[in-house]
């Protein structure tokens, strides 16, 4: 079954709840028992309550209200989030919040999907790097941004600590040997915008690899912020915290 099939299948109410992450199949089947849940009608905009967990609804695009929290179904979890400076993206950080906390609870509930482990940070971003961020729960995305045969390009705003002139740039582009390969790591792109700011694109997904190239180049990062992934440009009215669902055209400039 395609993705496009399996978006177009019916599911009950109960379901849907679980599978978008508002708790256990006991939890999701209380709450519409409850009255806890309401159901937009597509045809007239009314909000119903159904307690009946066995009823039957297309989930994509439908619209609930969940003790109050109006959500929008999406069978798969794909969002962009503008991370903030003084945030780890990993589920257990060690000393900063996680990126995690800063999505609602149903996004950060998400079952399991195989061997996704719920909602994932696709690569991660350094504690004091800003910008664009994708999560998702759909493995074979999360595999395709992350695989060399795709080679997806990442653009990042480099803050320099000295000023450079265009010689940064042709190391960059030349490649640089990074403590851990003997193989350069070379820029696809890069720009100087002005002496201390730097537009680079790079390919793959090394460890600190904006930060290891420019210190193997002779200059340091001041501040580090990824503006785009692939096509995809972080919207300017996606505010720094805030998240969002990918629409089709999003997944589309993504490019894989
Ligand atoms: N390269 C880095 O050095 N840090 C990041 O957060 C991303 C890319």
């Amino acid at each position: 079954m395609d993705k496009a099939e399996q978006e177009q299948h019916t599911m009950q109410l109960q379901d849907i709840l679980f599978a978008q992450g508002f708790g256990t199949r006991r939890v999701c089947a209380g709450l519409i028992q409850q009255g806890h849940v309401l159901v937009r009608s597509a045809a007239t905009g009314e909000w119903q309550p159904c307690v009946d967990a066995g009823t039957e609804f297309e989930p994509e695009g439908l619209r609930l209200r969940v003790q109050g929290l109006d959500w929008v179904c999406h069978v798969r979890a794909c969002i962009m989030l503008h991370k903030p400076a003084g945030i780890e993206c990993s589920q257990k950080p060690s000393a900063w919040p996680s990126v995690y906390t800063l999505l609602p609870a149903p996004l950060r509930q998400r079952p399991n999907k195989g061997a996704v482990q719920g909602v994932q940070a696709v690569g991660r971003l350094d504690q004091d790097t800003t910008g664009l961020l994708l999560l998702t729960d759909d493995g074979q995305l999360i595999h395709r941004l992350a695989s060399p045969k795709h080679d997806v390009p990442k653009v990042y705003e480099v803050t320099l600590k000295h000023p450079a002139d265009t010689s940064l740039c042709a190391k960059l582009l030349a490649g640089v040997v990074l403590d851990d390969d003997p193989r350069p790591v070379r820029a696809a792109a890069c720009e100087l915008a002005d002496p201390l700011h730097l537009r680079l694109t790079l390919t793959g997904g090394k460890y600190h690899q904006v930060k290891r190239m420019v210190a193997a180049a002779g200059n340091r990062v001041e501040a580090l912020h990824r503006s785009q992934i692939g096509g995809l440009k972080l919207p300017p009215d996606l505010a720094v915290g805030q998240w969002r669902w990918l629409q089709a055209q999003d997944l589309a400039l993504l490019g894989v």
